[in-house]
């Protein structure tokens, strides 16, 4: 049975005995920045850092690092690694933990191509005789909270038990569940009944990760995992109240709506928040259009706003398409749908079912 007695080591939540909320680590997404703006609409209980690369000359990532030295959110940074050398592993750990970081968690679900061949991230759970020896080590060299992120297997879940042993071996404090294998990437159905069994198996609480799209999703998916709460990523980008929503109806509250003129806002604050001087304005623009493919699954049932955004080539474009689609003839009024829309995928080369693996764009993403 899952006990609840090791989420007293936890930071406590905004919601004393309520379901937990985390920003689920996203490169390239979470940064100082981003977390900023989330927190301005309604923090979630937890941060975590996008991956700190460990290997044999890595030293941890100075813009990483900002997001923990700088986060003005009032909310715990959880700092996450990915890599398989245990000395490294260790070297790393004990620099971050030089900083303000809640704890240190352990990546072992990055799907990208690159990550899992050099046998880190995702790559790691084909081979749990290493995870064993990377989960002892870590233990023993973090004297407070280590934490893992995790999928349900590589391409297959046998090992899932196994692992959920050596969680429970090695006294991890947390838990989050990606309910696919590495192999579905981000295609499949979430299975959220092997999140379930984690949460009923080991001793920490266990975070439920994978299309929490909504308050509304995120209280079913508690109710059909027993997890003590939820990991939230892609929904965030798309849905920066999702947090407060998630907490209002805990609550048993109505949580607040969202009108396409709040959104438009959104997309304001985002672009002053991710300015650099150094960052030439069309850089800036593809930036944007990375967050907007999110936040465009809620605008209209077409993606038209979707369609005229991934065109635009420069700031006054940008914000004309926000303007049309968001402000103008009343659009500013008009609510703003908690679900995406069905059909209107943020990254179809990564999400549609369809698409061949050889195409998504995590190809382009490295450990
Ligand atoms: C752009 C992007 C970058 C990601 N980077 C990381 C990462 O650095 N570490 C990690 O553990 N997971 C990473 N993930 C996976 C997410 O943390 C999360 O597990 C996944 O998106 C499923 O949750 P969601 O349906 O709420 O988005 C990333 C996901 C996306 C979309």
């Amino acid at each position: 049975m899952a006990a609840t007695d090791s989420r007293a080591a936890l930071p406590p939540g905004h919601l004393t005995g309520g379901p937990l909320t985390a920003l689920a680590p996203m490169q390239d997404v979470t940064d100082l920045a981003f977390m900023g703006v989330i927190a301005h609409y309604g923090a979630p209980d937890y941060f975590f850092t996008e991956f700190f690369r460990v290997h044999a000359h890595s030293r941890p990532e100075k813009h990483i690092l900002r997001s923990i030295d700088e986060n003005a959110t009032g909310r715990p940074v959880f700092a996450q690694v990915i890599g398989e050398d245990l000395d490294h592993l260790t070297r790393t750990v004990e620099e971050l933990l030089q900083h303000n970081v809640a704890g240190i968690d352990l990546n072992l679900g990055c799907p990208a191509p690159k990550v899992y061949k050099k046998n880190v991230g995702g790559g790691l759970l084909r081979e749990l005789g290493k995870v064993d020896r990377i989960l002892g080590r870590l233990r023993s060299v973090v004297p407070g909270l280590f934490t893992v992120k995790t999928r349900i297997g590589f391409d297959d879940t046998a090992g899932f038990g196994r692992l959920l042993e050596l969680v429970d071996g090695h006294r991890v404090d947390l838990l989050s569940v990606h309910g696919r294998t590495v192999k579905e990437m981000y295609r499949s159905e979430v299975h959220y009944d092997f999140i379930a069994r984690a949460a009923a198996t080991v001793r920490c609480p266990v975070l439920a990760n994978g299309n929490v799209t909504s308050a509304a999703r995120a209280g079913a998916v508690l109710a059909e995992t027993g997890a003590a709460g939820v990991m939230i990523g892609r929904h965030a980008i798309r849905n920066p109240w999702i947090f407060r929503q998630c907490r209002e109806a805990a609550q048993g509250l109505v949580p607040v709506a969202v009108t396409l003129g709040d959104v438009r806002e959104y997309v304001g604050r985002l672009y002053r928040a991710t300015a650099v001087p150094t960052l030439a304005e069309r850089f800036h623009v593809n930036k944007m259009k990375k967050y907007l493919n999110f936040v465009g699954q809620s605008v209209d049932p077409a993606g038209a706003f979707l369609h005229e955004m991934r065109r635009v080539e420069s700031e006054a474009e940008l914000f004309a398409v926000c303007d049309r689609h968001l402000v103008d003839h009343g659009a500013a009024a008009r609510g703003f749908a908690a679900e995406p829309y069905p059909g209107v995928i943020a990254r179809p080369n990564c999400e549609t079912p369809s698409a061949g693996p050889a195409e998504c764009s995590l190809e382009t993403i490295t450990a």
